[in-house]
């Protein structure tokens, strides 16, 4: 083993922190049981054109942060960056093409090639879901309140949501053509960046973070006006449902997202407490994929939510909670014969139902009640060759102090009047 160092942009999460974990997924999980989601798991690892026929080969993640590999039957495989394209590819395997709509949500490690900071890794996870196979304007805004009631859950306030239309492909064209001849009079003013982007990524010239660009890109044309009257129709919709949830958003003409499958709402939630730069805490938006071997694309609405960024936010707002403290009965041996009696006994014990540590080195009584109290346990139960031949057990109550003397036929029933 080179270090006990894990490579750049990844970590290990250790019991006192994956309580957490354990419990913002659980939190997930009933809040999207509520609105009908259920679990999908996807392998961590798809064919490599999933991603690049999904995102879209001019997107930074397909360019530059993928983790592609070739495995030993000379498959190009892709350890995934986002959780939407491998469940699209799933959902083929369903009845989702017949017009049967799917609610699918999920949770695990993504990856990404990304220069590591503070809520930057390269291996990150997140949550997300997808509902796939309906279009209609409430449909986005309710997958957007669900987020929101999810972060309300979490105990997360205080966040902002961005809301914006790209429109459908047939609207790119005309609002491309307003913006790119606007931006063809202020190439000079433009970063390297945004003057490539210029030829073959326009619309990402609109989130650029560089204040040179940000001020030209702050007099641009109102590109929405481009779009046709349906669509227009669509996000204005999107919005009144949204009052009618009583969400509150900003319309942002600027969010246009990183990814290339997105058609009408796109939407992005920030919050600045405890992030810096990398606020984004949730994304999503309505895309359309075209699938392999069909010649209909099929469409969905969903979001993603990166764990470590809502377990930040929560750290910044106090609202990181407890962990449940379940109590521990502690047994203590002396000697060899009453280590193994302690063995049995803790199996006992732990079928039914109790926490059970038990120190199985040769270890003194001193040492054992270290063990003991840092465990935070409620009771110590002291066996030596003395009380074996006896047929009793010393119980130390640690709670409220004083020790007293428990014949071992009668302990699971003690315990439990006691300590459970
Ligand atoms: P995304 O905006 O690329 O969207 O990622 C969603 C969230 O994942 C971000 O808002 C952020 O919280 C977190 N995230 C992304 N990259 C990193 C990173 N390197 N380190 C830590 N956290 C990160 C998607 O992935 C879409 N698939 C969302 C979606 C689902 N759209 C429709 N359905």
């Amino acid at each position: 083993m080179a270090s006990a160092i894990p490579p750049p942009g990844t970590s290990d999460i250790f019991p006192a922190e994956s309580w957490r974990w354990q419990r913002l997924e659980q939190t997930a999980a009933e809040v999207f049981g509520r609105y009908g989601f259920g679990e999908l798991r996807t392998p961590i690892f798809e064919y490599t054109e999933v991603f690049q026929r999904g995102l879209g080969n001019e997107t930074e993640v397909v360019q530059k942060e993928m983790y592609t590999f070739e495995d030993r039957g000379g498959r190009s495989l892709t350890l995934r960056p986002e959780g939407t394209a491998g469940v699209m590819r799933a959902l083929l395997n369903t009845d989702v093409l017949n017009g049967v709509e799917q609610r699918v949500f999920y949770y695990g490690p993504m990856f990404r090639g990304e220069r590591p900071a503070a809520g930057r890794k390269r291996q990150f996870h997140q949550v997300g879901v997808e509902n796939v196979g309906r279009i209609a304007p409430e449909l986005d805004a309710e997958c957007i309140a669900m987020l929101m009631h999810f972060l309300d859950e979490l105990k997360i306030t205080g966040a902002e949501l961005r809301i914006n239309s790209r429109g459908v492909m047939a609207d790119r064209g005309p609002a491309g053509e307003l913006l790119r001849g606007y931006f063809s009079q202020h190439l000079d003013g433009m970063c390297a960046d945004c003057r490539t982007r210029f030829e073959n990524n326009l619309w990402r010239i609109l989130d650029c973070k560089q204040p040179g660009c940000r001020e030209i890109v702050a007099g641009a044309p109102d590109y929405f006006n481009a779009y046709s009257a349906e669509s227009q129709r669509y996000f204005e919709r999107v919005l009144q449902s949204l009052d009618a949830l009583q969400v509150p958003y900003r319309v942002d003409r600027e969010l246009v997202r990183g990814l290339d499958y997105y058609v009408h709402t796109v939407f992005e939630i920030v919050h600045t407490a405890g992030l810096g730069a990398q606020n984004a805490i949730a994304g999503g938006g309505r895309y359309e994929l075209l699938l392999p071997e069909q010649s209909r694309p099929v469409q969905g609405v969903g979001f993603a939510a990166g764990i470590e960024r809502l377990l930040l936010t929560q750290d910044a707002l106090g609202a990181a909670g407890e962990p449940d403290r379940d109590r521990v009965i502690f047994l203590a041996s002396l000697g060899e014969a009453a280590r193994l009696e302690n063995l049995k006994l803790a199996a006992r014990l732990r079928h039914a139902g109790f926490n059970v540590a038990l120190e199985l080195e040769d270890k003194s009584m001193k040492a054992q009640m270290r063990v003991a109290n840092r465990l935070g346990a409620s009771a110590v139960l002291i066996r030596g060759d003395q009380e074996i031949a006896s047929g009793v057990v010393a119980v130390k109550n640690m709670d409220g102090g004083g020790q007293s003397e428990v014949a071992i036929g009668g302990i699971l029933d003690f315990l439990s009047q006691t300590f459970q």
